[in-house]
C-alpha cells in the first residue's frame, strides 16, 4: 500500500506540473498577444512611433512625427543643439494633434504568428522645427507627462559635403523579426563604411510588409537607427496595403510620417519635395500613378517642382524599379526617361524589384560621358528573406552597367557620399564589400569650366 500511495502522489504531482506548465504557456501567449496588439510595448516615455523627417529646406527645418495615447492632449517636443547636454537652451513646441483611427481594427499578425486586430486609436502629433542652424547636430524629445529618451538629427549643411544611407524593401513583419534585424545591421555596415555614421537616411519603400499594421511601424521606429537620423522615404506598395489587400491607402504612410505638405492634391505629405544642401529630392508615390491619368498628374507636378526650385542636383525617388533586374527589361524607365532627359534629372533612385540595377548617365537612351543625362539606380532588398534570383541578361545590355542579388537571401544597401563636384554612390553587401560604384557629376559646374 505505501508503494501504491507513493505512485499516486507522484502521479498527482506530475499532473499538477503539466497543468502548471500549460497554464504558464497560456499566460505567456496571451501576454504576448496583448503586448503586440498595442503599441505600449514600444513606448518611449508616453510616445511611440517617433521619427524625424526633413522640412522643405532641410538646412533649417526638420519635422517630427509621433503617436501618443488619447489622454495625452498636450504632447510637445523639446529640442536643442546636441552640445547643450543639460537641455538649458531647449525650446518647446506644442504638437499639432489629430485623432487617427486609420489603423484601428486592421487585421494583423503578432510575433508568434497569431492573428489579431490592431488596437490603434491614438493622437498623431506633429511639429515643425523652424529656424534651425545648417549643418548642426540637434537632439529632441517628445511627450507630455513622461518624455521620451533623447533622439537626434543633423540639419543639411551648406558645404556640398554630406552622406546618406539608402535602404529598401525591409518588409518589417512581426512574425519574422530577422528581416528588420538584417536591414538594421545593413545600416550598421553602411555606417562603418562611412567612418561611424551617415548624415541622413533615405528609404525607397516597402519598409513594412503591411503598412496597415500599426504594430509593424511602431516596431520598426523603435529601432535605434530611427532615433539617430532624419529619415526621408517613399510609399511602397506594401506600405500602402493592409493584410490581404483589405484596404489600400496612402494614409498609412502619411500618418506615420510628417513630410512637407507640398505634394499635389491627394498626395500631400506622401509625395513631397525637399532640398538637402545642394540637392533637390522629389519623392513620388507609385500607387497613385498606375494609370495614365495618375502618371500625368505626377509628371506635371514633377515638372513644376523642377521649374520652381534650383539646385545643383535633381534627384527623383520612386518605389517601383526602373528595370526588371531578372533580365534587364524596361520597367518604369520607359515611363520617365523623356521627362528626365528634358528636365535634366541627375539621379533616379528606385527599388521594389529586390535586384540592384545601375546605369551610367543616360540621355536619349544612350550612355553619355556623365556631363549630361540621368544615372538610374535601384536598391536591392535588405531583409535576407524576400530577394529575387536573376535570369539570363537579355535586355538593355548596352545601358545597364551592373546587376546584383544574392537570390532569396539578399542583404545590400547603398551609401552616397557627396562633395561639391559630384555625388558618389557605392553598393555594399552585408559584409561591407564594395560591389559597385558610380559618380553623378555636377552638370552646370562642368559646363562653366
Ligand atoms: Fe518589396
Amino acid at each position: 500500500m505505501p508503494l501504491l500511495k507513493f505512485f499516486l502522489t507522484l502521479n498527482v504531482f506530475y499532473k499538477r506540473k503539466v497543468v502548471m506548465k500549460q497554464l504558464t504557456l497560456l499566460i505567456s501567449i496571451s501576454l504576448s498577444i496583448t503586448s503586440y496588439a498595442h503599441p505600449n510595448q514600444f513606448k518611449d516615455g508616453d510616445a511611440y512611433a517617433i521619427v524625424a523627417n526633413p522640412g522643405q529646406n532641410a538646412r533649417n527645418e526638420i519635422r517630427i512625427n509621433w503617436h501618443t495615447d488619447l489622454e495625452n492632449t498636450k504632447s510637445f517636443c523639446q529640442y536643442t543643439l546636441r552640445c547643450d547636454t543639460s537641455w538649458l537652451q531647449a525650446k518647446t513646441v506644442m504638437a499639432d494633434q489629430q485623432l487617427c483611427t486609420t489603423f484601428d481594427g486592421i487585421y494583423s499578425k503578432g510575433t508568434l504568428g497569431e492573428d489579431f486586430y490592431e488596437n490603434a486609436r491614438f493622437l498623431r502629433c506633429t511639429v515643425s522645427l523652424l529656424g534651425l542652424e545648417p549643418g548642426s547636430e540637434y537632439m529632441y524629445r517628445v511627450g507630455e507627462n513622461q518624455l521620451s529618451e533623447a533622439h537626434f538629427f543633423k540639419t543639411a549643411p551648406l558645404s556640398g559635403v554630406w552622406s546618406m544611407g539608402i535602404i529598401a524593401d525591409i518588409h518589417t513583419y512581426s512574425p519574422l523579426p530577422k528581416r528588420l534585424e538584417a536591414a538594421m545591421e545593413m545600416i550598421g555596415t553602411l555606417e562603418n563604411q562611412n567612418g561611424g555614421e551617415v548624415d541622413f537616411m533615405l528609404h525607397v519603400g516597402d519598409v513594412c510588409a503591411w503598412g496597415g499594421s500599426h504594430s509593424f511601424w511602431t516596431t520598426m521606429y523603435a529601432q535605434p537607427h530611427f532615433a539617430k537620423y532624419v529619415w526621408a522615404g517613399v510609399n511602397g506598395n506594401h506600405d500602402d496595403m493592409a493584410r490581404g489587400y483589405a484596404k489600400q491607402t496612402n494614409e498609412y504612410f502619411r500618418y506615420v510620417n510628417s513630410y512637407p505638405q507640398n505634394g499635389y492634391e491627394g498626395e500631400e505629405g506622401v509625395c513631397y519635395y525637399f532640398t538637402y544642401d545642394n540637392a533637390l529630392f522629389i519623392m513620388l508615390n507609385n500607387e497613385n500613378m498606375r494609370d495614365e491619368e495618375g502618371l500625368s498628374l505626377a509628371q506635371e507636378w514633377v515638372k513644376e517642382v523642377i521649374t520652381n526650385n534650383s539646385a545643383d542636383y535633381i534627384i527623383v525617388v520612386e518605389h517601383y524599379q526602373w528595370f526588371f533586374g531578372e533580365d534587364g527589361k524596361d520597367s518604369h524607365y520607359a515611363r520617365w526617361k523623356l521627362l528626365f532627359d528634358e528636365y535634366k534629372v541627375d539621379l533616379a533612385i528606385s527599388a521594389n524589384n529586390h535586384i540592384y540595377v545601375r546605369t551610367n548617365a543616360l540621355y536619349g537612351d544612350c550612355e553619355t560621358d556623365g556631363t549630361i543625362g540621368t544615372v538610374y539606380i535601384q536598391a536591392p532588398s535588405s531583409d535576407n528573406e524576400r530577394g529575387m534570383e536573376m535570369r539570363e541578361w537579355t535586355s538593355n545590355k548596352d545601358i545597364i552597367k551592373y546587376r546584383w542579388t544574392e537570390g532569396g537571401n539578399t542583404v545590400g544597401a547603398i551609401l552616397m557620399q557627396t562633395n561639391p563636384e559630384k555625388l558618389h554612390l557605392i553598393l555594399y553587401d552585408r559584409y561591407g564589400n564594395n560591389l559597385d560604384e558610380v559618380s553623378v557629376l555636377k552638370k552646370y559646374n562642368l559646363q562653366n569650366l
